[in-house]
């Protein structure tokens, strides 16, 4: 958008990686976004907090927000960025404006106001701003550049003046609110979102018990524009680093407000009962799960990301792990990451897709990357020691993986089996 963008962090890993334009994350689109902005000029990485506040108009906080143990919102990093941003800032810098990009409970922009103003020298002349990310992992850059919406949250025209011009060449509608309201909308988006997923995923188990479609039934209901077809995709259920965390983050903000969010506890339950329902019926299938080679396709918590945080997948493994099973698993991108993340565990982190399904007696599909969809399911049965496949994320069309000779068993719809000779 032609702004000059000085990034900070205090991972010096990060900021040399950076410097020499690879991008620490896989995230598609944004290392050549990183090197062709390096090279006109724009952006700038560092770990000096105080140069970066003096030549900036704009401070943006996007530090973790990540969950405590008993699911508040640890805003410790947050409080630390703000007290560093107060002792960075002097009366000769001019006006800056500060904005909380991280999800926050709702008034922790007042905090951040107060903890800057305590900290800083005498004089500072500044705003406080909520202007809330919505961008999905996998498909960040572009959910960027092309937002349904930008939210832009403070009690000062002054701010709101500035904010609209970093906005100014964005094609997309602006909200303007109070700074409180800015703050509650990430968290009502994301637990409203989640509660969609956990609706559908009710409804799999209904179709599972009665023989309806969830397919059908989702796409019945998403015609209706006032539902939309958006997020309404039965799976294993809702991972990542936002969606479990905010929900549990929302439900701590309404307790403590003393209004309690009965609705988001069950939305909660059913994310979890969605993956117990799905173990349940692979170990129906295969009666104990001991010793059995059990063959894992996707690790990330979903497709396009190296991320396993949260991972349905990674959770699905370690229950079968202790239960004894053999697993073996495979994920595109986030083999790394899964190998430090279940290090504790047998599960073996196989290099190649084919590899990983040899002598197993049932594929389960956990992740929704596009290729395992376009696999090689004759070569996959060949390999294979039983030919059936636990689709968690209704990835496959059952009518050509049960033509390729498998028992095919997905998420609220019929399980399909090969005709008999
Ligand atoms: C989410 C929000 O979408 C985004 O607006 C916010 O800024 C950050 O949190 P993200 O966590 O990157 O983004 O991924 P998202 O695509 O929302 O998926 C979250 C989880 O829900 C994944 O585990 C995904 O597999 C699952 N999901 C999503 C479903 O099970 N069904 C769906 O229909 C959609």
């Amino acid at each position: 958008m032609g702004h000059n963008v000085l990034c900070v962090d205090n991972d010096s890993r990060k900021i040399t990686m950076l410097s020499e334009g690879k991008c620490p994350i896989y995230e598609p689109g944004l290392e050549e976004l990183i090197q062709r902005n390096m090279a006109e000029k724009r952006l700038n990485f560092t770990s000096d907090i105080a140069r970066a506040v003096a030549e900036s108009d704009v401070v943006f906080i996007a530090v973790p927000t990540p969950p405590q143990v008993d699911g508040s919102v640890d805003l410790s990093y947050i409080e630390e960025v703000s007290r560093e941003i107060a002792e960075s800032l002097t009366s000769s810098c001019g006006y800056k404006v500060i904005v909380d990009k991280s999800t926050v409970p709702v008034s922790t922009g007042s905090k951040v106001m107060q903890t800057i103003k305590t900290y800083a020298s005498e004089g500072v002349d500044f705003d406080v701003v909520s202007n809330p990310e919505f961008l999905r992992e996998g498909c960040a850059v572009s959910d960027l550049l092309h937002p349904d919406r930008i939210v832009i949250g403070s009690d000062s025209p002054r701010a709101m003046k500035v904010m609209k011009q970093v906005y100014q060449s964005f094609d997309a509608p602006i909200l303007e609110t109070d700074l409180h309201s800015a703050e509650l909308i990430k968290h009502a988006a994301n637990s409203f979102l989640a509660l969609k997923i956990s609706y559908i995923n009710a409804v799999s188990a209904v179709c599972e018990r009665s023989g309806a479609d969830v397919e059908l039934v989702a796409a019945g209901l998403g015609l209706d524009k006032r539902i939309s077809s958006h997020f309404l995709r039965a799976g294993l259920g809702y991972g990542g680093s936002c969606f479990p965390k905010d929900v549990k983050g929302f439900i701590h903000i309404s307790d403590a407000l003393g209004v309690p969010f009965d609705l988001l506890k069950e939305v909660e339950r059913i994310n979890q009962r969605q993956m117990e329902r799905f173990l349940n019926r692979i170990r129906e299938r295969l009666w104990v799960l001991r010793n059995k080679k059990i063959a894992v396709w996707g690790l990330a918590f979903k497709q396009n990301t190296d991320d396993i945080r949260e991972s349905v997948s990674i959770k699905l493994c370690r229950r079968m792990d202790e239960e004894q099973a053999i697993v073996r698993a495979y994920d595109p991108q986030a083999a790394a990451n899964a190998s430090r993340g279940l290090a504790d565990t047998h599960v073996e982190i196989c290099r190649d897709m084919y590899e990983c399904v040899r002598d197993a007696e049932v594929l389960v599909i956990a992740t929704e990357w596009e290729e395992f969809a376009c696999a090689d399911f004759g070569r996959v049965r060949e390999l294979m020691h039983l030919p059936v496949i636990f689709d968690g994320r209704n990835l496959l069309e059952a009518e050509s993986v049960v033509r390729a000779g498998f028992e095919y068993h997905s998420v609220g719809r019929r399980s399909a089996y090969p005709a008999k000779n």
